[in-house]
């Protein structure tokens, strides 16, 4: 068995870090989870089911291990993913809660996902690469969504729904039936999308507006 690698050891991380434990606990997948910090500080840091050993320098080392990306933020989920693309003795499984419900029949799922408890999806659903799907979100009948998307607890993404690249959905967000959302889009959490949002920015409030400081 491969060891899985954590990248961060942020609270985010401590979280898919407790999710690989429950699910090596189920299926044992992995010879141990080991975190990859930032700073050579944390070295040694008892984390949820393994601890800091390295820096992400460990990557490097050639030997065949599973990655899963511990930090919530889009653009730097991507950073990392195209990051560990160019080391073929990395793989990056999809990180799926006993307690999730999918329909592996029904689902298009690609790589480096992570499905927390609780998460539910129905059918007909496409998701692209290194997605996170936060506690009790629920994502509806033929929803499309790309790659390094964040999805926040509690955020009911309706049937037809399309999400670009790079979102981030804050928690409790709602988001109505057959619309679009563009790449790179934030919204805040608690929004309610009710129009199809075309161009990048942050969003919030219900209708969701874009954010004007
Ligand atoms: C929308 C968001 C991205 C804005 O962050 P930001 O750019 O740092 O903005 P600020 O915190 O400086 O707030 C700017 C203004 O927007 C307001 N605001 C912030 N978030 C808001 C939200 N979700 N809904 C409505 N108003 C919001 C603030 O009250 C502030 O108003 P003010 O200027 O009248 O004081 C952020 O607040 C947010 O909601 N992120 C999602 C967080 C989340 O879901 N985390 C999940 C953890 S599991």
């Amino acid at each position: 068995m491969k060891p899985l690698y954590i990248i961060g050891t942020s609270g985010f991380a401590k979280e898919v870090g407790q999710l690989a434990g429950h699910i090596n606990a189920a299926t044992p997948r992995w010879s141990r989870i080991e975190y990859l910090a930032e700073e050579a500080t944390n070295i040694g840091l008892e984390l949820p089911y393994g601890c800091v050993t390295g820096t992400d320098a460990l990557l490097d080392r050639e030997e065949p291990a599973d990655f899963a990306i511990g930090i919530g933020r889009p653009k730097i989920r991507q950073r990392i993913a195209e990051r560990c693309a160019a080391r073929p003795w990395l793989a990056a499984p999809n990180l799926i809660h006993p307690n999730t419900l999918v329909d592996p029949a029904w689902m298009k799922l690609g790589q480096g996902n992570i499905l927390t408890r609780g998460a539910v999806f129905t059918c007909s659903i496409v998701v692209g690469d290194f997605n996170v799907f936060n506690l009790n979100c629920t994502i509806g009948h033929d929803v499309r969504i790309g790659n390094c998307v964040v999805i926040n607890p509690g955020c009911n993404i309706s049937g037809g729904v399309s999400l670009g690249d790079r979102c981030l959905v804050g928690t409790g967000v709602q988001i109505l039936e057959g619309l679009g959302v563009a790449a790179d889009t934030t919204l805040g959490a608690g929004a309610l999308v009710s129009k199809s949002i075309t161009e990048p920015a942050i969003y919030v409030g219900l209708p969701a507006r874009p954010l004007s400081k």
